[in-house]
């Protein structure tokens, strides 16, 4: 059956580095059906709404969903169900993304690119992922109200609600492990069991799912010291799973040890294998239509499809292997580019790729 790839290119540099991305997965010979649908500020000029039915009935019925990006300051004071980011929102609702995927790599040739000292992260290569659609973000009731007991009763407060359901820790958990299972076997579990009810019940249930996984070697970490770790001493992890609070801080965290923003990918998978991938930057509206925005996050972004939605792991390879290749080239965009490199554009990057 012919796989499908909906591709969203959005607003600001989506569209180019979308476009080198389309290039890369073409050249590699595949049937894929590719389509295309605005979204974002795109489609809310072109439909009324940032996330039309058409646009989303595309993504229901594809595969995978190659993502740009969305965003920019000219819609800022539309109201909040009209801007741009609203898409993305929708479609993790609406395909029910829960896997949050986001690798932290630093090529060896950008070891510089990083604050910090290139044999504390040179070579760095490890995964977080987050749990997306749970915990004290969406949990219920939330709100602002009238203290109704203990040392504040009778002044106002805000509160929201941390809960996780043993099924929705039991999913996120496998996914890490069967991650873990396709890289080196080491799974860190990072949670705030010590003060926390609900992180002392996700450590327990993970547990319980390693049991499934004797050949992964599961180890547990609180939340405020894997930060510390990770800027410390990255490279003694490989995948991290945690929940969706934790895990956007430690992503970030993780993001910037390699110093390039440019260069990550991300993932967002469903139950049936089916997922959304983007870069994990935005739609850079201040460098938007240049032809210097960085193209490799987009294009490692569709290597991570083809590993994880399109069940073409070979592919996956030769994409990651062809973006080594051009950085031991020398070959950069202005925002990795240093003394001794050579800066090209966008297209050019693209085309660097293809060669390689
Ligand atoms: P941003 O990631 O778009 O830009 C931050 C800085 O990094 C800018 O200086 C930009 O020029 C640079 N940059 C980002 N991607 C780059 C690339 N591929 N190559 C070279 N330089 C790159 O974040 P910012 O400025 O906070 O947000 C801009 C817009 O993007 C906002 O409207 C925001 O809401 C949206 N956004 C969208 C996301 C998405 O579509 N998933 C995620 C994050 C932000
Ligand atoms: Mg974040």
């Amino acid at each position: 059956m012919t796989q499908k790839i909906a591709v969203l290119p959005g607003d600001g540099i989506g569209p180019e580095i979308i476009e080198q991305a389309v290039r890369v997965l073409t050249a590699l010979g595949e049937s894929f059906e590719i389509d295309q649908a605005p979204v974002g500020g795109a489609a809310y000029e072109a439909a009324g709404h940032p996330l039309p039915p058409e646009t989303l009935a595309l993504a229901q019925a594809s595969d995978a969903v190659l993502f740009g990006a969305v965003g920019d300051w000219k819609y800022d004071s539309l109201e909040r169900r009209l801007r741009p980011e609203q898409a993305i929102l929708g479609l993790r609702q609406s395909l029910k993304l829960f896997a949050n995927l986001r690798p932290a790599i630093l090529y060896p040739e950008l070891a510089n690119a990083s604050s910090l000292k290139p044999e504390i992260v040179s070579g760095l290569d490890i995964m977080i992922i987050r749990e997306l659609t749970g915990d004290i973000y969406f949990g219920q009731p939330r709100g602002v109200r009238t203290s109704p007991d203990g040392p504040f009763a009778g002044e106002r407060e805000g509160f929201d609600t941390m809960r996780y359901a043993e099924s929705e820790i039991r999913r996120i958990a496998r996914v890490g492990f069967e991650t873990a299972r396709k890289r080196s076997r080491k799974l860190c579990s990072v949670d705030k069991a010590n003060v926390l009810e609900t992180f002392q019940f996700w450590k327990d249930i993970v547990t319980e799912v390693g049991k499934e996984y004797p050949d992964v070697e599961l180890t547990h970490m609180y939340v405020d010291n894997a930060a510390m770790q990770l800027a410390r001493a990255p490279k003694q992890f490989d995948v991290i799973v945690t929940g969706n609070m934790f895990g956007d801080i430690l992503s970030d965290l993780a993001a910037m040890l390699t110093g390039s923003i440019g260069m990550l990918p991300s993932a967002a998978l469903n139950d049936g294998g089916q997922g959304l991938y983007e870069p994990s930057h935005g739609s850079a509206p201040d460098i938007a239509g240049k032809d210097i925005a960085n193209p490799l996050a987009t294009i490692l972004s569709a290597a991570m499809m083809l590993r994880y939605s399109l069940n073409k792991p070979a592919q996956a390879d030769r994409i990651e292997a062809a973006v080594k290749k051009v950085l031991s080239q020398g070959l950069r965009t202005a925002d990795i580019f240093e003394t001794g490199t050579t800066k090209i554009g966008t297209a050019a990057m693209g085309d660097a790729v293809l060669k390689a």
